[in-house]
């Protein structure tokens, strides 16, 4: 009998937790496909799990605490369950590596974003030889995606439910270097996907019923400037967009994190001739200060966003836009701070998120002079999502009476015969119907709204 026949009950439970952006979640969807051509299946219950493995984000300190709590907590369980197997992948992992294993004794594996394929291999070591195995580190030549196969095997949703919205992962790393950030050192140099692997992974999540892809990256603008193949085309990462949206089942195409500097004017005219792009996009900007943008590296001033936006907003007044902002970055005033409120004011975002700036190792804005004491950068931000809570609020209660289209994802945990979905702008729709719409998309008139969401009747 072949492993994968084995009843489920005889399969091995793993328990995986994800944390940070979304090319986590991707990653450790991968994992889990790994993992299932090695006997293991998905648990969410701590107590069942064979495998513990925490998929981990070093963006702010903040993010690399909670690993070190629940890695505390695992080891109270392991002495209770000593078979129990704990593996640490992702960002924590590669920045902090033998550091962590000499911290933390009761993990077994340990591995980086780049070292995504050895984690079966890995594993088998460690049975083997009882002692913890370890990869980080990155290879310039490949990249760390399975390759999608061919008999039918898609790559499985974490949440472990069918899923409207999926993931794929276009590009590894980031070279840009902004001085607050911790990427390119926990995700390696930029490296691009081929062309044909991603729209082949596209493929088979879509006959696997996903309606929407979200093409991640660190700045997915400047896909495939490491690509021999895309020596002969102009635009790799708009070539790649089309050919994605082209595919008959895709229903809505978005894609993240675009950076504002490899923003173009022709990726943004594509909005207009593209429906399944939508009308919404996540555009960081960090600061409304060119000073703080110079010190942080971004590369655009305040104004060349702003024209960035204008593209999007001239064709359609009501183009949605979100952006993260970092508050308390090394030597901001409170003039400087306050340009961030002025360009919150014009842009009108549909929503933030908003950071306290975290020192970070490796980085070169952690040696910067004058860093903002604590309890200012909390009032900043405080004062921050304020003014945008206010914005949201009432960019969202306009909707209310018009008719939208919403491709429906999810159906509610709380309440039965209840659905949420995304307008085009991204917004979030929640409606009542008796019948089932996950996947669908219908025409919903807008009869209430709030901070979070939109209230809507099936029209
Ligand atoms: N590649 C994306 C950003 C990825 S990190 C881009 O360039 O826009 C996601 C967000 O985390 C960043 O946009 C930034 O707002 C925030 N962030 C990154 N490093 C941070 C730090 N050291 N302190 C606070 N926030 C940070
Ligand atoms: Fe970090 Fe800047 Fe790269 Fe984004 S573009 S991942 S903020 S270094
Ligand atoms: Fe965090 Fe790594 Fe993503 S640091 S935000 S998981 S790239």
């Amino acid at each position: 009998m072949h492993e994968l026949d084995l009843p489920t009950d005889k399969k091995k439970k793993v328990l995986i937790e994800t944390w940070g952006c979304q090319m986590n979640v991707a990653d450790s969807e991968n994992m889990l496909s790994m993992l299932q051509k090695e006997n293991y299946t998905l648990t969410n219950k701590e107590a069942d799990a064979d495998l513990v493995l925490l998929n981990t984000c070093h963006i702010r300190e903040k993010a690399k605490h909670k690993v070190l709590s629940r890695l505390g907590k695992l080891k109270e369980l392991k002495v209770l369950k000593p078979s129990m197997k704990i593996a640490v992948s992702g960002c924590v992992a590669q920045a902090e590596g033998k550091k962590l294993l000499k911290s933390a004794p009761q993990i077994d594996v340990l591995f980086g974003p780049g070292k995504i394929l050895d984690f079966p291999q890995l594993l088998k070591e460690n049975a083997k030889t009882k002692l913890p195995t370890m990869a980080i580190g990155f290879k310039r030549e490949s990249t760390s995606y399975p390759e999608v196969e061919t008999n039918n095997t898609v790559k499985p949703s974490i949440s472990g439910k069918f899923e409207t919205g999926r993931y794929v992962n276009i590009t590894q790393g980031c070279d840009n270097f902004c001085t607050f950030c911790v990427v390119p050192f926990t995700r390696g140099r930029e490296i691009s996907r081929k062309p044909l692997d991603i729209i082949k992974e596209c493929q088979s999540l879509l006959d696997d019923g996903a309606k929407e892809i979200t093409l991640l990256g660190q700045n997915v603008n400047s896909y495939g400037s490491d690509l021999v193949e895309s020596d002969s085309i102009e635009n790799p990462f708009m070539s790649l967009l089309e050919q994605v949206a082209s595919l008959p089942k895709l229903v809505r195409l978005r894609f993240t994190t675009s950076n504002p500097h490899d923003f173009t004017r022709s990726l943004s005219n594509l909005f207009s001739t593209e429906d399944k792009l939508g009308t919404y996009l996540h555009l960081p900007v960090q600061s409304g200060n060119d000073e703080v943008l110079r010190r942080m590296k971004r590369k655009v001033t305040a104004d060349e966003y702003l024209e960035k936006v204008s593209w999007l907003r001239n064709s359609n007044p009501n183009f949605a836009l979100s952006t993260d902002l970092i508050v308390g970055f090394p030597g901001e005033t409170e003039a400087q701070f306050e340009d961030t409120l002025k360009l919150v004011e014009k842009v009108r975002f549909n929503f933030i998120f908003a950071f306290m700036y975290s020192p970070r190792k490796n980085t070169a804005a952690i040696r910067f002079p004058d860093q903002v004491p604590e309890e200012v950068k909390q009032q900043r931000l405080r004062r921050l999502n304020q003014l945008q809570d206010k914005i949201t609020v009432q960019l969202n209660e306009n909707e209310i009476g018009k008719t939208s289209e919403v491709l429906f994802a999810y159906p509610s945990k709380k309440e039965e015969n209840c659905y949420y979905g995304r307008t085009k702008e991204f917004r979030l729709v929640k409606v009542s119907s008796s019948t089932p719409l996950v996947g669908l998309v219908r025409e919903v008139k807008i009869t209430n709204a709030n901070k979070i969401a939109l209230l809507g009747e099936l029209s």
